[in-house]
Formats: structure tokens, C-alpha cells, sequence
């Protein structure tokens, strides 16, 4: 029967589900930004310092730190590949969840633990969604669109489908897009990451949001993505040409972005919801 008692456990759900930016007091935001030449304007702009030994040898993982309003911002990259020799941007989800994870640690062990994870970056928006080049999103949830597992409850956890703070508010003030994040490994798709996509009703497509999101989700620390279009995955342009051809702008978008959420989150004087 509907009792009370389930009627009490659906408000809390609710309540746990859609976590108000606005109702938390942030001393401690760690910023993932995957690319070095994403990340770089924003540290200088807050003149955050690089630590060394901040990740364990052996890692590749870059970070820099400093306050800002009176919170402690650390700003983490994954830095350049030397295993396979390239020298490029670990970029993807297995740098992108161990570079997080060992920050998160660290905060912890540091007794500051991070109390919001801001994963900022570029992705690809959809013409079908009312996406164009640019657009700054924050992100409302994520999943993943290329982990097929086609057998019963494995299906579920290969969408890896989480809710993640409720940007709504902010997104108002700022003049920002807000929607679903799907991540998957690959630059390009196929059709069958389409298909998920769809089903996942992805406004944005990025590289690694649903990974860092799982490992915030773990630590029990809320996930924000910010997120700038560089290409538009259902447009007629090959995904790899317009990424590179809007890079730079989308940086740049990014580098007026930020600024402006990490300010909303710190400082939410005179604000209400
Ligand atoms: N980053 C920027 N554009 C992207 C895309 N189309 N897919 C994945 N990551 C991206």
C-alpha cells in the first residue's frame, strides 16, 4: 500500500535528487578541465599557483591552486601523454576518472575536502536540441552513450545514467543552455551512439562529463559540468574539422564562462531561489 512512510521516502528522493546550488555553502571547488589549453587562461586568471607533488609519481595529472572569495579552487589537468609517446592531452575517461579520483582523495586527505566538482571543457552540441556553436551549458545529468552491455541490468549500468546538481537557477542568471551530457570515447559516433544519445535525450557530447561525474557521485561531492559547443554532432560538417576550426573561440567562450559560474558559486549574496 501507498503509505505515508513511501509517500515521506519520495519527497526525501526528490529532495536528494535535485540539489539546490543555491541552498550550499562552498569553501573548496575542484575544477577537472582535461586539456591544458582549456585550463590555462582560467589559472592565470585567478593567478592560481602549480603544486607540485600534489598527485602521486608515475601520474601525468597537472594542478594549481588559490582562493577565490575566501574558497579554496583547485584547478586539475590530466596533462600530456607519455605512454603511448604522443605528447597530446590524456583525454577520454580512464585519465579523466583517475586524475579526479586521486584529487578528491588528496582534498580529503588535505582535511579540505572538495565540497563541488565544476568539470569544465568543449563538446559537441545538437542542431536538434537548438544547440549552435559557442553555447555554454550547464549540465543537468549525464550518461554515457557508447557502453552497450546488452543483458539485463548490465544495459542499465553501461548508460550509467546519473542526475547531478541542479543548475537551473544559475543558468537563469547567467544567460546559460542547460541539459544532458553524454560521454563516450570517441570524437566521432556511430550510429548506434546516436541511437543512445537519443534515448539519453543528450544536448551535449563530451569525452569524459559521465566519468568524473560517477567518481564525484562516489566521494559523495556534487557534479557540475560546464560545457562549450565546438561542433555540432547532427550538422553537416565532419565533427574533427569543425572542433578544430572552433577551438579557439570555444576557449575563449569557456574563459567567459567560467569566471562568471565560479563567481555565482562562491558569492551568492543577494541571491534567492
Ligand atoms: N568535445 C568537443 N566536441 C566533441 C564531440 N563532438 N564529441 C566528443 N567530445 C567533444
Amino acid at each position: 500500500p501507498f503509505t505515508a512512510c513511501t509517500f515521506l521516502l519520495l519527497f526525501f528522493a526528490a529532495l536528494v535528487s535535485s540539489t539546490k546550488l543555491e541552498s550550499m555553502t562552498i569553501q573548496h571547488v575542484l575544477v577537472p578541465i582535461v586539456m591544458e589549453a582549456e585550463a590555462k587562461p582560467f589559472v592565470e586568471h585567478l593567478g592560481l599557483e602549480s603544486v607540485e607533488g600534489f598527485f602521486p609519481p608515475h601520474t601525468p595529472f597537472l594542478a594549481y591552486q588559490g582562493e577565490h572569495h575566501s574558497c579554496k579552487v583547485t584547478v586539475v589537468t590530466m596533462g600530456k601523454d607519455t605512454v603511448y609517446g604522443t605528447g597530446m592531452d590524456n583525454v577520454g575517461t580512464t585519465s579523466a576518472a583517475l586524475g579526479t579520483f586521486l584529487a578528491l582523495s588528496r582534498s580529503e586527505a588535505d582535511g579540505n575536502p572538495a565540497q563541488l566538482v565544476m568539470n569544465a571543457g568543449t563538446c559537441g552540441g545538437f542542431q536538434r536540441q537548438g544547440g549552435g556553436i559557442g553555447d555554454v551549458y550547464l549540465t543537468t545529468g549525464v550518461a554515457h552513450h557508447d557502453r552497450r552491455i546488452p543483458i539485463p541490468g548490465f544495459d542499465v549500468y553501461g548508460i550509467g545514467k546519473l542526475e547531478t546538481l541542479n543548475p537551473t537557477t544559475m543558468a537563469k542568471t547567467l544567460g546559460y543552455k542547460t541539459g544532458i551530457c553524454t560521454t563516450g570515447n570517441s570524437l566521432d559516433w556511430v550510429e548506434k551512439d546516436d541511437e543512445f544519445m537519443k534515448d539519453s535525450n543528450a544536448s551535449c557530447k563530451d569525452m569524459e562529463a559521465a566519468s568524473i561525474a560517477w567518481i564525484a557521485k562516489m566521494h559523495d561531492v556534487p557534479y557540475l559540468g560546464v560545457k562549450v559547443v565546438t561542433d555540432i554532432v547532427d550538422g553537416p560538417h565532419p565533427t574533427q574539422d569543425e572542433f578544430l576550426e572552433n577551438l579557439h573561440s570555444a576557449a575563449k567562450s569557456l574563459q567567459d564562462a567560467l569566471p562568471k559560474v565560479l563567481e555565482y558559486v562562491t558569492d551568492k549574496t543577494g541571491q534567492s531561489d
